[in-house]
């Protein structure tokens, strides 16, 4: 009798532990697991042709697409030959993984080229993050993304909307990063100058017409140049997620002939406003909601154009691309 009970309870200490402590955190969120390669191309995001950092060949990298509550795993390998990386998760808390922060020389050591590094974490707050390398410039290079966190099935947000994009806006510059960061650091100080670009989702368009014996590395017709479309059904409302990860520009940004109803700034819900153009320091992430309530024979420009100094730069423009006109 002793042992037929103990052995039940064996059985139900066994079964504790399956359903407690295995069965739990499973349901709470799920895992998402990307594998990436970093290594330097050459593209040509504004036309120009130059060496830039990618993830699995493409700048900006993969979105991360999550809920609350979910686990992301990022098994990503450097393949830059002669540089260290670490990449740095803009906004998430890293409650309880601080190590997976991705400051380099801060928490944790660098990832030797050739090296495999796994990062993972719990995505615990819904809302707008950005993720970019945390060493030299690779920023600046490219290396960088957007992070969407949404509630989990069943909650809903204090807004409504159809559908849910991100865009990443950023400043470009053709001389390499490492020219930039000698001049930064030289005695007498060499500035690094205005950007050539400002891009949208990674794409720009430069004038090769300004350019001399540089043209060749110009080619508008490239299509890797044309500009970003948001593609869009008429009447519906779309959650757009903005975020900027510019080197040196303060933007404004604003969709020609739309409003823009602002409901989230850095992963947290603000009480909702309204603004033809929004102002995005770099680092900062906003949330809007817009109707593509205009006329829909024809399509808007999004347009990103630099504020608070004089600067030569070019907007960056994207279309705001309403779906009958789409090829
Ligand atoms: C491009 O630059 C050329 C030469 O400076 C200029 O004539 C032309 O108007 C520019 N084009 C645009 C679209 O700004
Ligand atoms: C520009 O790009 C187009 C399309 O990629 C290509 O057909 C053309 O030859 C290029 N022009 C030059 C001058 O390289």
């Amino acid at each position: 009798m002793v042992v037929f009970l103990g052995s039940n309870l064996m059985k139900f200490l066994a079964y504790c532990i399956l359903v407690c402590f295995v069965t739990v955190p499973l349901v709470e969120g799920r895992v998402r697991h990307y594998k990436w390669e970093v290594k330097y191309e050459f593209k040509s995001p504004d036309c120009y042709k130059k060496l830039a950092i990618s993830i699995n060949g493409r700048s900006p990298g993969p979105s991360i697409i999550a809920q609350q509550g979910d686990t992301i795993i990022v098994e990503f390998k450097n393949s830059l030959l002669t540089e260290n990386v670490a990449i740095h998760w803009h906004g998430i808390r890293q409650i309880g993984t601080p190590w997976f922060d991705g400051t380099e020389g801060v928490t944790q050591c660098p990832v030797l080229p050739g090296d495999t590094f796994v990062y993972k974490f719990v995505v615990d707050r819904p809302g707008t993050y950005l993720y970019h390398a945390h060493y030299g410039m690779q920023r600046e290079a490219g290396l960088y993304g957007s992070i969407r966190v949404s509630l989990p099935d069943g909650e809903s947000e204090p807004f409504s909307y159809d559908y849910d994009r991100s865009i990443i806006l950023s400043d470009w510059y053709h001389t390499s990063t490492y020219e930039q960061a000698a001049g930064l650091s030289s005695i007498p100080f060499v500035w690094v100058g205005e950007p050539h670009s400002i891009l949208i989702q990674g794409k720009g368009r430069f004038n090769c017409s300004t350019l001399g014996i540089e043209a060749g590395l110009c080619n508008t017709t490239n299509p890797e140049c044309t500009p970003y479309a948001l593609t869009v059904i008429p009447r519906k409302t779309y959650q757009l997620r903005i975020g900027s990860l510019t080197s040196l520009s303060a933007l404004s940004f604003e969709i020609e002939g739309h409003n823009m109803t602002v409901v989230e700034a850095d992963g947290h819900y603000v009480e909702p406003f309204v603004v033809q153009n929004l102002f995005i320091y770099s680092g900062e992430t906003y949330s809007v909601l817009i109707t593509a309530n205009q006329d829909p024979s024809r399509n808007y420009w999004a347009s990103a154009k630099v504020v608070s100094r004089n600067s030569n730069t070019s907007n960056g423009l994207a279309i705001f691309n309403y779906y009958p006109n789409h090829p």
